[in-house]
């Protein structure tokens, strides 16, 4: 009895692995509006109020603001590394399951599990895998700087952020922040809530009918982004408000 449970536990395992290697790897994840897939994992760690006037430092890459919605947007998805999903064990959902499953060596990317992998030149082993594109070179640089300056869970208080507003461009503020924060839920193969956020088109009409801004900053009726991530810095915010009101000009 025992030995029949122990083999269906292992068919079970095995199936269960071939089916998110299948879902990971080169076949494009059957992810449909529609599909009632394992939801995104939501669980949500705002900064405590006692980060109230820790002033930011320019240099320190914070984990939660910058490095955070990049691994939740291209690998902490649904189908990949979010808590449900977690394919081979990684799960990109918070610091302590990216410490305690990403195999972060602080100080050493080279020797960092998922940065070796982001950075793989063998197309069949790099993440986020084809069809997706891969991070690209600012993103890598975030991720790396992150592990050099100690793979830290840094928090201060992004009110200290000398935030610039005055004209905003949609090509060097907002299409970054996007791709940072956005872009993994809503490209051309993953179109989360029925939205596409890949270029100026998309972010046009999503500027002009009230749900850019209305979703990142939390307005009552949206449902908050990027979802299942802290709020974007109060700045981000503050600049896309500003791009919004400014008839989000393609500039
Ligand atoms: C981890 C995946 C994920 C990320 C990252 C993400 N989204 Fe979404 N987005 C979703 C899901 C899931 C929905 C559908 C939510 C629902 O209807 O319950 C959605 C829905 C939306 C909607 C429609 C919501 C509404 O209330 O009308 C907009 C607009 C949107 N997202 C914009 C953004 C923007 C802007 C960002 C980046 C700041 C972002 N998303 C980041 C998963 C994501």
């Amino acid at each position: 009895m025992k030995r029949r449970f122990g083999r269906i536990l292992i068919f079970t395992i095995s199936a269960g692995c071939l089916l998110y290697l299948a879902s990971c790897g080169h076949e494009l994840p059957a992810l449909d509006d529609d599909e009632t897939g394992t939801p995104v994992d939501t669980t949500v760690v705002e900064p405590p109020d006692t980060i109230a006037g820790i002033v930011c430092s320019p240099d320190t890459i914070h984990f939660e603001w910058e490095l955070l919605p990049i691994l939740k947007s291209s690998c902490g998805r649904r189908d990949c590394h979010d808590a449900g999903a977690a394919s081979s064990g990684v799960k990109l959902v918070n610091y302590q399951t990216v410490m305690q499953t990403g195999g972060i060596k602080p100080f050493n990317p080279e020797e960092t599990r998922i940065f070796k992998h982001i950075t793989h030149t063998d197309e069949e082993a790099r993440m986020p895998p084809p069809p997706y594109d891969r991070l690209n070179s600012r993103q890598v640089q975030v991720i790396e700087t992150w592990i050099q300056q100690g793979a830290q869970n840094f928090r201060c208080d992004s009110a200290t952020i000398p935030c610039d507003t005055d004209s905003i461009s949609f090509s060097s503020d907002i299409a970054p922040l996007v791709k940072d924060a956005c872009y993994g839920c809503h490209n051309q193969y993953v179109h989360e809530g029925g939205i596409t956020l890949l270029d100026y088109e998309d972010l046009q009409a999503v500027a002009l009918n009230g749900s850019l801004y209305g979703t990142v900053s939390g307005e009552s009726g949206y449902v908050r982004m990027p979802y299942g991530s802290i709020r974007l810095p109060a700045c981000s915010i503050e600049r896309i408000r500003s791009w919004v009101e400014a008839g989000a000009p393609e500039n």
